[in-house]
């Protein structure tokens, strides 16, 4: 939900931060700010992550940043973090929600607070246990454990030279470096100074001082320092020569898909997962959110298909306050692209605590999710900056493609044969997604055409309904049209309605066993003087005599359509945006990552 990074080394920390903080933007970025130290000296701003002089804070080579997406408290200067105690003597950089700060604002009556903020009782705590006679390291322990919520949080003393840490329901890294260290809440903030980095579990607190030591804050146990090497290149991480991440990363989708392929559908089974466990599935529920929860939508497509194994797909926003129904062989799919999403990490815990097994489809290594799953089988996107997710979502499809042909072989229900076609299949995608990338100019030149209308509705049938939700949500998130994706029958229950002139229908209308029901609605919406945009197969002549605008796509098995059918539909929502002039990567109101409930 906000992005929080310190830093301690050699290097002029005020510039270091700033830096990271830029990267840190895609997860919120209402209002931002920095502290040096020891010399305390902070600046403040509302708005997205600017410059500031280091002669400003003076130079330091210690300091903590904060960009914020507002949780409590409104967008003002005030509530914009690092926040202090009353004496400014200690500095605080948070991302979470506290729950019990109005009781520690009870606690605290007498002290002045500046902000209407959660984050701010933090120092005041801290301050609090000092003045009861603890030292300043002792007095985070303290304040960790009274915490309730999540959070990850950095805080420094004008007086102590360690920089402190601690995670509970918020992602925290470390970065090590050449006699520095960083701490931030994802490796995009410092990639570019090390790749060397320590993933802070919940519970855990770490103080830096040169040194790293790293304790469970609840009994104060020394923990191990587990290194990781993350092989994300620095230019991954930034936008290459594209105007826009959520382009580039649109046009990486070849090459995600295929990574995420690579060594997942050559065999039988799935390197990631124990064949025993998905032999003795007998239903699955996956569990997510937005656009993750589309992919989910199409591997319940896939895996009923394939391996005859009941599939439902749940809002995880619903399902974790609900008495969900999970049985022994019940097995949780929590997908999410962060790995953070508070929705589906909750409903991750509840499946477990119901004794279900857990696989977790994610793209962020060492995220919560994937450490709190029993197996995890990483999409291989490389980080995705756009706040609208393109590839990571074919990247779960293909996650999900791979596991629905490793439980249909661990079932016996998927013979040799259609295995074969399917992997074949599969491996095709990438050059078919590079085909359609190759006519990108299409979607670009229907942009003009809609890019000012107020409404769209998206239709698809069977695997391709996932799609048409899919569709709409990137126009809506990017370009702020509103758009409803529907199940193309479902159109004569009343959204026919809502069909004029001026309202776009969006059709996905491949030649598969539902495709002459398409035709048939494409019909119900020219006669109502509809403008019809159709998502057709390549060289079909029928449904382009029919459309007003048509995106092909390659022919390929029904079941993969969608990795082929979502392509045009990013694309046409991006230049829509663009024409629109939106902040295409940081749309209002959205964060990336959506830690909060
Ligand atoms: C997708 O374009 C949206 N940004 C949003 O719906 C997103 O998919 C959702 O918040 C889930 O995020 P996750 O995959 O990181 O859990």
């Amino acid at each position: 939900m906000c992005g929080i990074i310190g830093y301690t080394g050699t290097q002029d920390a005020t510039q270091v931060v700033l830096a990271g903080l830029k990267n840190l933007e895609y997860r919120g970025y209402d209002s931002w700010g920095i502290a040096t130290h020891p010399a305390i000296a902070i600046t403040k701003r509302v708005g997205k992550v600017g410059e500031v002089a280091s002669a400003e804070l003076g130079r330091s080579c210690c300091a903590v940043g904060h960009t914020r997406w507002a949780t409590h408290g409104g967008v003002t200067q005030a509530n914009a973090h690092p926040h202090t105690d009353r004496s400014g003597s200690i500095v605080v950089v948070h991302n979470g929600i506290i729950e019990n700060h109005e009781r520690i604002r009870e606690q605290l009556s007498h002290h002045a607070f500046a902000s209407d903020t959660d984050t701010e009782t933090i120092p005041h705590l801290i301050e609090h246990h000092m003045e009861s006679g603890l030292g300043f390291e002792d007095a985070v322990r303290r304040t960790v454990r009274e915490l309730e919520g999540s959070f990850a949080i950095v805080a420094l003393h004008k007086d102590s030279p360690n920089m402190v840490c601690a995670r509970q329901g918020s992602p925290l890294v470390i970065g090590i470096g050449d006699g520095e260290h960083f701490v931030a809440s994802d490796v995009t903030a410092f990639i570019e100074h090390t790749n060397r980095v320590v993933f802070l579990e919940d519970g855990e607190l770490a103080v830096i001082n040169g040194t790293l030591e790293i304790e469970d804050f609840a009994t104060g146990e020394r923990k191990g320092v587990k290194e990781q090497t993350i092989d994300w290149s620095v230019e991954q991480a930034m936008k290459g020569n594209y105007d826009h991440f959520m382009l580039k990363e649109i046009f990486e989708q070849p090459e995600t898909v295929a990574a995420t392929l690579r060594g997942r559908i050559n065999g039988n089974a799935l390197p990631e997962i124990d064949q025993a466990l998905l032999a003795g599935a007998e239903r699955i529920v996956i569990v997510a959110c937005g656009t993750s929860w589309h992919a989910g939508l199409v591997g319940k497509s896939m895996i009923e298909d394939l391996a005859r194994v009941p599939v439902d797909v749940e809002y995880a926003s619903e399902f974790r306050y609900r008495d969900p129904l999970i049985q022994d062989d019940t097995i949780i799919v929590p997908i999410s692209q962060s790995g953070e999403t508070a929705d589906t990490l909750a409903a991750l815990r509840l499946g477990k605590e119901r004794g279900a097994k857990t696989i977790s489809v994610c793209n962020v290594i060492g995220s919560t999710i994937a450490r709190e799953s029993d197996a995890v089988v990483y999409t291989r996107a490389g980080p995705e900056i756009g706040v609208a997710s393109t590839k990571a979502f074919t990247s779960q499809l293909a996650v999900l493609a791979a596991l629905a042909l490793a439980l249909g072989r661990a079932k016996g229900t998927l013979h040799d044969a259609r295995y074969r076609q399917l992997t074949k299949a599969l491996k095709a995608i990438p050059a078919l997604i590079t085909t359609i990338l190759a006519n990108a100019g299409e979607a670009k030149r229907l942009a003009q055409r809609y890019a000012d209308r107020k409404n769209a509705l998206y239709l698809g049938r069977g695997p391709n309904f996932p799609i048409a939700l899919e569709g709409a949500l990137k126009l809506k998130e990017v370009s702020y049209i509103h758009a409803e994706g529907y199940p193309a029958a479902e159109m004569k229950h009343g959204p026919i309605a809502l069909i004029d002139k001026e309202m776009p229908t969006v059709f996905i209308a491949p030649k598969d066993a539902t495709y002459a029901k398409v035709l048939g609605n494409i019909e119900e919406v020219k006669a109502r003087g509809g403008k019809v945009v159709a998502v057709a197969t390549e060289g079909d002549t029928q449904v382009a005599a029919k459309a007003d605008d048509i995106l092909f796509i390659p022919e390929t098995d029904h079941l993969l359509v969608p990795f082929l059918a979502v392509v045009p539909l990013q694309l046409l929502a991006y230049h829509i945006a663009v024409l629109r002039h939106c902040d295409v990567d940081k749309p209002r109101n959205l964060a990336k990552s959506v830690t909060v409930e």
